[in-house]
């Protein structure tokens, strides 16, 4: 017997989901297919003269790349006339878009997203991802408003991110009683089959993950923290460092095998650099889920409450034993 499609989990798992009215299916049907064309795009962009950056700026003052413009495009496309969704909100766009046609101007839900994550691996062939999370909002009166977006983690319905790596992983948690599922795409056919029925987030061991050379730049309790995990203290004990520059795949490592991934605030930019609405919260609903946890150095991340669109947030996210003992150590 084959493993159940995408689709066909979705269909089985409906009713898992607090009153699940099937949009939700759909839209997470849709965000398979944009990871499809997104998965295809990146195999052939090389020899498309795909590489390499746009020579615009984005509103997160880093260089575009011609993927991140692309894979940004396909998001808007796949969501466009989709009746439930009314907007979406994108790491490569300063403002929300909102859809006018007439069908999706009273849609419920929201799609916050990372359309390319981990960019600067484009022209090295190394792991990217696409990163999502999926709100709803309560009044469907009217165009949807940023304001709408701004909301905390624990507030999303669905959450998940997709990992081009040799293989392309679809992972996705729709809260309520549902697990983290994950899914490998057959390239042959283009179907997701599902592989992993029921992640759950190693207790201890695995790796930690930090860019060490912020070193210079974190607090003295970070130096201390991350000088545990690098020395093999107790009560961490012997661990492997590993950092590849794309948030997904190293929290796809941290999710499978155990670990942290640590990417704390800095003294030129206290926030860090990751953002909280379509990195940061859609990662720590699927770290939760699995039961792992994730905090930014104090606050339970899905507890935080955005401002502001791009908001960045520091992040410490893995193994709940690992990921109270940096919050404790830096309390
Ligand atoms: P993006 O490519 O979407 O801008 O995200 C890159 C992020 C994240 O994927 C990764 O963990 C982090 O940037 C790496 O940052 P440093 O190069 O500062 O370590
Ligand atoms: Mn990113
Ligand atoms: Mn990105």
């Amino acid at each position: 017997m084959t493993s159940p499609t995408l689709i066909e989990h979705i269909r089985q798992t409906e009713g898992h989901h607090p009153g699940a009215t099937g949009e939700l299916s759909r839209i997470l049907a849709r965000l398979s297919l944009a990871g499809r064309m997104i998965a295809q795009r990146l195999l052939n962009a090389g020899f498309l003269g795909e590489h390499g950056d746009t020579g615009q700026i984005n509103v997160q003052g880093e260089v575009v790349q011609k993927l991140d413009e692309l894979a940004d495009s396909i998001f808007v496309r796949v969501f466009e006339s989709h009746p439930g969704v009314c907007g979406i909100g994108s790491e490569e766009r300063s403002k929300i878009h909102a859809y006018d046609d007439e069908e999706s101007k009273s849609g419920r839900y929201m799609i916050l997203y990372d359309p390319l994550d981990g960019s600067g691996n484009i022209d090295i062939n190394g792991s990217l991802g696409t990163i999502f999370s999926v709100h709803q909002r309560d009044d469907i009166r009217g165009a949807v408003a940023e304001g709408d977006f701004l909301q905390p983690g624990n507030a999303q319905i669905a959450a998940g991110y997709i990992l081009y790596g040799p293989a392309t992983v679809f992972v996705y948690t729709a809260g309520g009683e549902g697990s983290v599922y994950g899914f490998t795409l057959d390239r042959s056919i283009g179907e997701f089959f599902l592989t992993h029925p029921d992640i759950r987030m190693p207790e201890t061991g695995g790796s930690y993950s930090v860019n060490e050379s912020n070193e210079p730049k974190w607090n003295d309790d970070v130096k201390e923290l991350v000088a545990s995990y690098r020395q093999g203290r107790a009560p961490v004990g012997e661990r492997v460092a590993r950092y590849t520059g794309a948030l997904v795949a190293d929290f796809h490592r941290t999710l499978l095998k155990g670990g942290i991934f640590m990417y704390p605030g800095l003294s030129d930019r206290p926030r860090g650099k990751l953002r909280y609405l379509y990195e940061a919260a859609p990662l720590s609903m699927v770290a939760e889920r699995a039961g792992g946890a994730s905090t930014d150095g104090k606050i339970r991340t899905l507890d935080l409450q955005p401002t502001e669109l791009h908001e960045r947030c520091p992040l410490f996210i893995g193994s709940r034993g690992d990921v109270e003992y940096a919050t404790s150590s830096l309390e």
